[in-house]
Formats: C-alpha cells, structure tokens, sequence
C-alpha cells in the first residue's frame, strides 16, 4: 500500500490524456461508463455519500489511483464494507461495464469536472 507508485500513476496519467484526447476530437462523443456512473456510482461519489470518496476530492483519490486500474476494478467487484456495495449496486454489470465507469470516474477526478 505504501510503495512508492510514481510510474503508475504517470501510467493513469497518459491513459487520462488519452481518453481527453478522443472526447475533444468530437465533441458530442459521451464516454461509455457516463450511463453506469450516473445510475448506480453518483448517488455516493458526487458528493461523498457516506464516506465515498468524492469526485472533486483528488486528495482521496490520488493513493487510490496509484494502485492502478486493475485494483480498484477488484475493490469495486467485490465491494469494500461497509460503505461501498458489491459492483457498486449495478448487480447486472459486467467487468467490463464497471470499468468503464471506473474509467469514467478517473477521468471526472483529474479534470475536476
Ligand atoms: C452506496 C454508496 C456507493 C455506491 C452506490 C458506489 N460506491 Fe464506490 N465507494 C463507496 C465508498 C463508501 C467507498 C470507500 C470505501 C473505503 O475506502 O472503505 C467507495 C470506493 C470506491 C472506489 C475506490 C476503491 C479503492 O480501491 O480504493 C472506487 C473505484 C469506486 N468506489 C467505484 C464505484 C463505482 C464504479 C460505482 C458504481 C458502479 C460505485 N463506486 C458505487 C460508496 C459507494
């Protein structure tokens, strides 16, 4: 948990600044995971409902970020009690579905939107 993740987290910034770099091309190009996100992960994240981290609170985020994506999909499917439910309540999401909205969520905590 306490090792030092610099090169992850260079490696989330260059996947951020590439998902950036396909919205601008098309401006009305909505990101896959926004649906997902706005159903089932922003009732607790977009304010910090109940001890979730909030999108706006990069602070809370940043050594949760650093363990890269893969870790957080982990944390997100099997859910961390008690605050954040299993699948983060979307019981019918697939893997693939909940990191799309991770994906979604990371990119809504570093641009601060
Ligand atoms: C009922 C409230 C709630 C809902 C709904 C919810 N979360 Fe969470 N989430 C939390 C809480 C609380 C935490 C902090 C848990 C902790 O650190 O103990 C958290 C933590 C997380 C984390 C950080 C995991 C980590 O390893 O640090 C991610 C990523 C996350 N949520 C994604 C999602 C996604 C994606 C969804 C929607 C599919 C979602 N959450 C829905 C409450 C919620």
């Amino acid at each position: 948990m306490r090792a030092q993740a610099p090169k992850a987290i260079q490696c989330i910034a260059m996947a951020i600044a590439g998902l950036l770099a396909a919205c601008d091309q098309d401006g009305s190009l909505e990101h896959p995971g926004k649906q997902t996100y706005e159903r089932y992960c922003f009732a607790c994240h977009a304010s910090g409902v109940a001890g979730a981290p909030a999108l706006d609170d990069t602070e809370a985020w940043t050594p949760r970020l650093a363990r890269g994506r893969d870790a957080l999909l982990q944390s997100v499917v099997q859910g961390m009690p008690p605050g954040m439910p299993p699948k983060g309540l979307c019981n019918t999401c697939t893997d693939e579905r909940l990191l799309e909205s991770i994906d979604y969520m990371i990119e809504s905590i570093t641009t601060g939107e």
